[in-house]
């Protein structure tokens, strides 16, 4: 499946109508805050991004490098909460064009910068970010080994990498693997083993793991139990197709967890 089709990035208009609902326009000023329930499209929303942010030791004068950065949720929170300059890349143009949009709105175009490309061709400068985010992208990507080595040359010396994402811990079963293709459009979904090697192979030191698959697992079961019960309001803002398309990916999701077969994972690690 195409990344365009998959549920998660259809009905791109929802950032939008959400702020209609809250009676502002398009094009007009928004607050930060305002923004907080829409955009960070990840587990735990600003709590994740602040652990982010204690681990790279993210500050005023850090540049940090945002992998897979979506509408540009987590990249605002950083430059807004930590004052440091985010650099969002995000492969898709359209969902790229509703995050320079939003940046421009909340003014913090001057901190964050999106660019529109593919984290494994995209130019950037060598060894120019002290921090690389990454959450739920690398899942994405087909050749994990390629981006590993590209980040390890992006960042300067003893700058960290921090990436949350999905990984398999059992083998999937033919339909589930199916899902996870078609659905998730999960393309590198691996053993913790082989994430970890794939970072050691590409240089970078102290690479640690946590397994979040006990947090994410329930985590994703009462995201789906809440989207439900949350039907009416939702689809009478964004309409019906853009409620199925949500829950399609929520039901998928919780029903991977489910079968034992997929995980959550955090790597940790930095180049010497
Ligand atoms: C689940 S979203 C997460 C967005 C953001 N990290 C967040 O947490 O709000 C993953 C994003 O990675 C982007 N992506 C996938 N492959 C990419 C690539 N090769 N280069 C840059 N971005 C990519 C997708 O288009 C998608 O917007």
């Amino acid at each position: 499946m195409k990344l365009a089709n998959m549920p998660l990035y259809t009905n791109l208009d929802r950032v939008e109508r959400g702020l209609g609902a809250l009676g502002i326009a398009p094009g007009e000023r928004i607050a930060p805050e305002q923004l907080y329930t829409m955009d960070q499209w990840h587990y735990h929303g600003l709590e994740a991004v602040d652990a982010a942010a204690r681990t790279l030791g993210i500050g005023p004068s850090s540049h940090v490098l945002d992998v897979g950065a979506g509408i540009g949720g987590p990249a605002r929170y950083l430059a807004h909460k930590y004052g440091c300059r985010v650099t969002a890349l995000e492969l898709q143009a359209e969902v790229h064009a509703v995050g320079v949009d939003l940046t421009r709105r909340v003014g913090l175009d001057g901190q964050v910068t999106h660019v529109c490309g593919d984290v494994l061709t995209e130019p950037l400068p060598p060894a120019s970010f002290d921090g690389v985010l990454s959450l739920l992208a690398v899942l994405h990507i087909p050749d994990r080994p390629r981006l590993f080595a590209r980040l390890a040359r992006l960042l300067r010396p003893g700058g960290g990498a921090y990436v949350e994402d999905l990984c398999e811990r059992a083998p999937f079963a033919s339909r589930d693997l199916a899902d996870l293709r078609t659905i998730v459009c999960g393309v590198t979904v691996t053993s913790p083993d082989a994430y970890v090697a794939d970072f050691g192979a590409a240089g970078f030191v102290a690479v640690a793991a946590t397994d979040l698959t006990p947090d994410w697992a329930p985590y994703a079961a009462a995201r789906l139990v809440s989207w439900r019960a949350n039907h009416d309001a939702y689809a009478r803002v964004h309409g019906e197709p853009a409620y199925a398309a949500q829950e399609r990916f929520y039901t998928a999701i919780a029903r991977l967890y489910d079968s034992g077969s997929l995980g959550g994972i955090r790597l940790v690690a930095r180049v010497p």
